[in-house]
C-alpha cells in the first residue's frame, strides 16, 4: 500500500529573506521544531515512512536534521538535555531518508516529477511543509490515506478560502459525492476571484497515484512559466479521477509571514506550553 511520501523543498522561501539566504525556509522553527519535522511526523502517522526530498542549493540543513549528530548525542548524552532531542530521535528511528535535486526551479510540477527516481512505480504521499496542518485526531495525510484505500485515485486536500484571497491558490470544481468529498471536474491555478469556479481551494496536501508523473511530463509551463501540478491534475480528472477531499483539523500557511506568526503563536499556547507542563 501506500508508504511513501515527497517532500518538495526546492523553493527559494523569498518571503523570509533574510532568514532564509542561508537556511532553509523549512527549517524555520515553530518555537523549538522546524516546520518540516510537523511535516515529515504527520507523513509517519499517516503510515508513509519512506520519506524523500526534493532539494535544491542550500539546503543541507534539512539532510543533517534527519540524521544523528554524534558529537551533540554525546555531549548531552545522561543530562537533563537529551529530552529535548526525543521528537528528532523518534522520527529518525521511524522512517527512511533519501533526498534528489530538483536542478532547476521550474515550478511544483516539475519538483515532483524529479522526485520520480524515489518514487518510482507506486501511489505516494506529497506534503508541502509551508503549509502546516494540525489535527487532534488522524491528521491530514492520514484522513486522505483512508480515503485513498476506499477510492485508489489521486486525491487533493482542499479548504474554503475567502473570495479575496483565491487568487494564491489552485481552485477545484466538482462534483459532491459524500459530504466533504468531491470528483473534481475543473481545476484552475491562481484565479481572478471573478474567474475561480469556486472558493475550494488545494493545500499542500496530496495523494498522487504514478500515472501522475507521465502527464507532468505531457504538461507544458503554465502560469508565471512555471509547471503546474494542477494542469496535470486537471488532465487526469479528465481522463479518470481525480477527488478533493475537505479535510478535517486547522492550516497554517507558514509560507507567509502572518501565518507563520499565527502558526508560532498557536503551537506556543496550545502544544509548546502544555508539553512542558506535562
Ligand atoms: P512556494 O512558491 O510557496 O515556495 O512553493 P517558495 O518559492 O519557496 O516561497 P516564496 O514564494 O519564494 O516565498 C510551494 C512549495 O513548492 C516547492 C517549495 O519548496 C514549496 O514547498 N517548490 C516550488 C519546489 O520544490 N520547486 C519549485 O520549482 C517550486
Amino acid at each position: 500500500m501506500l508508504k511513501k511520501c515527497l517532500f518538495p523543498v526546492a523553493g527559494y522561501g523569498t518571503r523570509f529573506l533574510p532568514a532564509t539566504k542561508a537556511m532553509p525556509k523549512e527549517m524555520l522553527p515553530l518555537v523549538n521544531k522546524p516546520l518540516v519535522q510537523y511535516g515529515v511526523e504527520e507523513a509517519i502517522e499517516a503510515g508513509l515512512t519512506e520519506v524523500g526530498f526534493v532539494t535544491g542549493r542550500g539546503k543541507r540543513a534539512i539532510e543533517d536534521h534527519f540524521d544523528t549528530n554524534f558529537e551533540l548525542e554525546q555531549q548531552i548524552a545522561g543530562t537533563g538535555k537529551e529530552r529535548y532531542l526525543d521528537s528528532v530521535r523518534k522520527v529518525i528511528d521511524s522512517a527512511s531518508f533519501s533526498y534528489t535535486r530538483q536542478g532547476e526551479m521550474k515550478g511544483l510540477g516539475d519538483a515532483i516529477l524529479q522526485g520520480q527516481r524515489l518514487i518510482g512505480d507506486e501511489a505516494f504521499g506529497v506534503v508541502l511543509a509551508d503549509d502546516l496542518c494540525l489535527n487532534e485526531e488522524l491528521g491530514v495525510l492520514g484522513q486522505m490515506v483512508q480515503l485513498y484505500k476506499q477510492f485508489r485515485c489521486s486525491i487533493v486536500a482542499v479548504e474554503e478560502v475567502p473570495k479575496e484571497q483565491i487568487h494564491k491558490f489552485g481552485v477545484i470544481a466538482g462534483n459532491e459525492i459524500k459530504p466533504g468529498l468531491y470528483q473534481v471536474t475543473d481545476m484552475v491555478e491562481k484565479p481572478k476571484a471573478e474567474d475561480a469556479p469556486s472558493n475550494m481551494a488545494i493545500i499542500g496536501r496530496y495523494i498522487l497515484t504514478p500515472d501522475i508523473f507521465d502527464l507532468i511530463r505531457e504538461t507544458p509551463p503554465g502560469k508565471n512559466g512555471e509547471v503546474q501540478i494542477t494542469d496535470a491534475l486537471l488532465t487526469q480528472a479528465k481522463r479518470g479521477c481525480v477527488l478533493a477531499y475537505r479535510f478535517k483539523g486547522r492550516r497554517f500557511d507558514c509560507g507567509s509571514v502572518d501565518g507563520f506568526v499565527e502558526a508560532t503563536n498557536h503551537v506556543y499556547k496550545n502544544i509548546y506550553l502544555p508539553g512542558e507542563k506535562g
